[in-house]
């Protein structure tokens, strides 16, 4: 059976309305992601992630809907949409999209119809006449939500949200929901659309005296997507973003027949735990502790995103712990996380970004970078909610950082601009220019990954080295045989791994090609400098 596609991909997640600016309103727009397709090109990305471009309040930044079949007016039209697929397509770049299930928001005309006594829409979403049901769902937005119920004076009941006030849950018990959102997803598929980030996909249902997270009934849901998706569309993609401890996100593979890849939440705050105390354990651990998935499915390895760097998976200690180390300051954290990009929370550390990132790119599963990171963004966290990691790309040293051509007062919000990281410093024209730069070493670090589908395909084994500061694994399918090995240390290390098995075989270093020693009998030794890493190939 072919590879699918996403197995060897590399995603890259884009919010419209902060990459590019055509129309010059201050709004980046879906013309202005088109224009940058060729960038995208030319970092070798294969599948673009858009965050929700419909029209919305924005008072989520779209993930509050308020017509699932339209293009917000800010970003354009549904023809602009159809020109940036096609556009994509021809350079072989496939997009996703935000498909938001859970909830929509409060001015949706399904919900303002809702509202009226009468309405044939009222069961359209989650009713009651009390706030004391389903009290086993945590608050997720606890910095500004104390409860999932929220009184609504024209519906003389209390309506259901698993997040913002603003955004009241649809009723998945309600047969016309289910066949409605089947009906969202083959709008954007019929468009051209690769396949859809599910949004908040655990919360779909509620039951009493459970956490109203997961459900049976949630899965079963997910099951008739795909099916209807492989059925009418064959070659698309579901991706769930499910922020659940390991045995609780591996369901949403079923077995093979629900969504094909999932993000790893659990692993993600443990590669930064691990960074900073320096040793493997975190990793491994995690890794060891996330049940196999069915061959056909994938996971979406990620370090950022347009959210705070979730925490509420973690033990309160490592929670502390991370908090402690990465959010000093109280404005750096945001409900259980830390509003932060990558390149500040490594204190703009080259060495320490591109460890990182190469963990990513060489663990198991398929890399979802987030724009800006490719040249180290910094963030703002004197703005509200998580929009300090949502500012305008940093394209040049120019006017607005080359995002618009509209007057500065006008943008959604400022680029960056402190001495440390604004965008007269980092932007990418200055790192096209330079050779040296971290968009060069990204653009190389994709180019390597994707001439070796060793590591979107093949099985992974942690080796037993004796330091506990080195992480080391191999990565292999029936031709070739990777070996990862990578000091999360600030100090230089010395390395012993067994290779027993590969006695005579020579390990070749995959960027630069230089041969090193052969194995011989015993442990294979090397030394690291300060948050190295090697990648090798194993000849024989
Ligand atoms: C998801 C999104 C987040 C949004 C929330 C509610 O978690 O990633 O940005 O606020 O859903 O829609």
């Amino acid at each position: 059976m072919a590879v699918p596609w996403y197995k060897d991909a590399v995603f890259y997640e884009v919010p419209v309305k902060a990459f590019y600016d055509a129309d010059g309103d201050g709004i980046g727009d879906l013309k202005g992601l088109a224009e940058k397709l060729d960038y995208l090109q030319r970092l070798k990305i294969d599948c673009l992630w858009l965050l929700p471009f419909y029209p919305s309040p924005m008072r989520d930044s779209g993930y509050d809907i308020s017509d699932f079949y339209n293009v917000s007016p800010s970003y354009g039209t549904l023809e602009d949409f159809d020109r940036l697929v096609r556009a994509a397509h021809e350079r072989k770049i496939r997009i996703i999209s935000d498909l938001v299930l859970n909830h929509t928001s409060d001015q949706n005309a399904w919900f303002e119809s809702a509202r009226k006594p009468g309405s044939s829409k009222r069961d359209w979403y989650v009713w009651s006449d009390t706030d004391q049901k389903y009290k086993g769902a945590r608050v997720m937005f606890n910095d500004t939500e104390k409860s999932n119920w929220t009184w609504d004076p024209a519906a003389k009941a209390y309506y259901w949200h698993r997040f913002f006030s603003h955004q009241p849950d649809l009723n998945y018990d309600n047969p016309e929901v289910r066949a409605e959102m089947l009906k969202v997803a083959r709008f954007w598929l019929d468009r051209g659309i690769d396949g859809f980030r599910l949004d908040a996909v655990p919360f779909l249902f509620e039951r009493e005296g459970t956490s109203c997270e997961n459900l049976p009934e949630t899965h079963r849901f997910l099951k008739e997507l795909r099916a209807m998706v492989d059925r009418e569309y064959g070659d698309r993609l579901l991706l769930a973003e499910a922020n659940q401890l390991p045995d609780d996100v591996r369901p949403y593979f079923g077995d093979g027949d629900e969504c094909h890849m999932a993000f790893h939440f659990p692993l993600m705050p443990r590669i930064f735990m691990a960074i900073k105390k320096e040793e493997r354990k975190p990793i491994v651990d995690v890794l060891r502790d996330t049940p196999p998935i069915p061959d056909s499915c994938q996971w979406g390895l990620f370090l950022r995103n347009h959210d705070e760097l979730t925490l509420e998976m973690m033990p309160p200690d490592d929670c502390e712990y991370m908090l402690r180390e990465y959010a000093r300051e109280p404005r750096m954290r945001v409900n259980v996380g830390i509003r932060r990009r990558l390149a500040p929370l490594m204190d703009f550390n080259r060495a320490q970004i591109e460890l990182l990132v190469s963990l990513i790119m060489s663990l198991r599963g398929s890399p979802v970078l987030y724009y800006g990171d490719e040249i180290g963004m910094g963030d703002n966290i004197y703005i509200g909610d998580r929009s300090g990691v949502r500012t305008p790309m940093q394209w040049s040293p120019d006017r607005n950082a080359g995002f618009s051509r509209a007057d500065p007062e006008s943008l959604y919000t400022q680029p960056i601009m402190n001495p440390v990281c604004s965008f007269q410093a980092i932007n990418v024209e200055s790192q096209e220019r330079v050779a040296s730069s971290l968009l060069h070493w990204m653009k190389r670090i994709i180019d390597v990954r994707r001439l070796h589908p060793t590591f979107g395909r093949g099985t992974m084994e942690f080796l037993d080295a004796a330091n506990p500061r080195i992480l080391a694994y191999l990565r292999e399918d029936a031709e070739r045989h990777i070996l990862v090995i990578a000091n999360l240390s600030r100090y230089a290390q010395p390395v012993e791994v067994q290779l027993g098995r590969f006695r005579g075989w020579t390990p070749v270093e995959m960027f630069g090609h230089a041969r090193f020693p052969p194995i011989g009998e015993g442990t294979y030794s090397l030394s690291l400098a300060p948050f190295g890493f090697l990648w090798f190939r194993l000849e024989r």
